[in-house]
């Protein structure tokens, strides 16, 4: 049964899903390469129609992978796909960006992000991202791991302003962007993109996780997600292989964490108290 995922508008109109699959790691080895596809298959046939990749993954590998996932079913998933610093010139993010669009066997990217800031004058790359955008080759472009001033920096370029999200290291024990970038957002009206909402796993045997899970019959994945998603105006990312967990993580927008839960977790991952600069993985 599919999950009524809800949406987020991005300033270009377009809606995104506020749960989202990621693919780091993904369709590097041949063993696990099935596997993986039913895990992308599945999450889609659920309601986890937005997909985000990256040319890094794999070196194209996950892009190979999203490729097969999606085959016959683009027009219901939203895609997100990053290009590299390196690769992120005037000239570069086009051609990886056609690139991109080879190995994932579509003539469009939903969002397509700068992955992090890198030597190239970001000019070049907004420049490049709007003449993709004018081209139909993506829907909408954006950015990941910025700070708070490197969206000023953003914002002074010309065209930058139209930047649709910023994907950034999120979640209870990372909670640095709850001082200043996530209501920075908010106030442009741009969703923030949670990823590594589980701290690569490590968050889901923590104590308190477990028994705020235990406390709803949920699983500690659940609460986290809801804990991400509590958030107006956030949308989140979890990379689950295992068909359990990519049903865990599907039913996790039914869960609503109670005060008592987020005293709780407030008491364990503490709000930060002032500036904190954005973490990365
Ligand atoms: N922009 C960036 O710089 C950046 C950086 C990091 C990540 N990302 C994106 O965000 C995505 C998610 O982050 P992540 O891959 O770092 O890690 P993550 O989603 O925080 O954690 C993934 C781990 O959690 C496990 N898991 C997932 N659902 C579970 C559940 N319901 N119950 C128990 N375990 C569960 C997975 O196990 P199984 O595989 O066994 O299911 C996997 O070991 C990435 O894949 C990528 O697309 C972007």
């Amino acid at each position: 049964m599919s999950t009524d995922v809800p949406g987020m508008s991005l300033p270009s109109g377009a809606t995104m899903p506020r749960i989202g699959q990621g693919t780091w790691y993904l369709g590097e080895d041949p063993a696990r390469r099935a596997g993986e596809l039913a895990a992308l298959r599945l999450g889609l046939d659920l309601g986890l129609t937005m997909i985000d990749t990256a040319e890094m993954y794999g070196g194209g590998a996950a892009e190979l992978l999203v490729a097969e996932a999606i085959a016959g079913r683009r027009d219901d998933v939203f895609l997100v796909d990053k290009v590299l610093p390196g690769n992120a010139s005037r000239k570069g993010t086009i051609r990886a960006c056609h690139r991109s669009l080879q190995r994932l066997g579509t003539d469009r990217i939903d969002l397509y992000l700068l992955h992090w800031r890198g030597g190239y004058a970001l000019w070049e790359t907004v420049d490049a991202f709007t003449e993709l955008v004018d081209a139909g080759d993506i829907g909408a472009w954006g950015v990941s791991n910025f700070d708070g001033s490197d969206l000023e920096e953003l914002a002074a370029v010309a065209g930058g302003g139209a930047w649709a999200t910023d994907q950034i290291l999120y979640n209870p024990a990372r909670r640095g962007p709850e001082y200043d970038l996530l209501a920075r957002c908010r106030r442009r009206g741009v969703p923030v993109t949670a990823y590594s909402p589980f701290d690569q796993g490590r968050l889901l045997s923590d104590p308190t996780i477990g028994e705020a899970a235990a406390r709803h019959q949920a699983t500690p994945a659940q609460v986290v997600l809801a804990w991400v998603l509590r958030q107006e105006g956030v949308a989140v990312l979890a990379r689950a292989t295992d068909a359990a967990h990519v049903r865990d993580n599907a039913a996790a927008v039914d869960l609503r964490l109670t005060d008592a839960d987020l005293a709780a977790i407030d008491a364990a991952f503490p709000a930060p108290a002032g500036p904190t600069p954005l973490e990365t993985v």
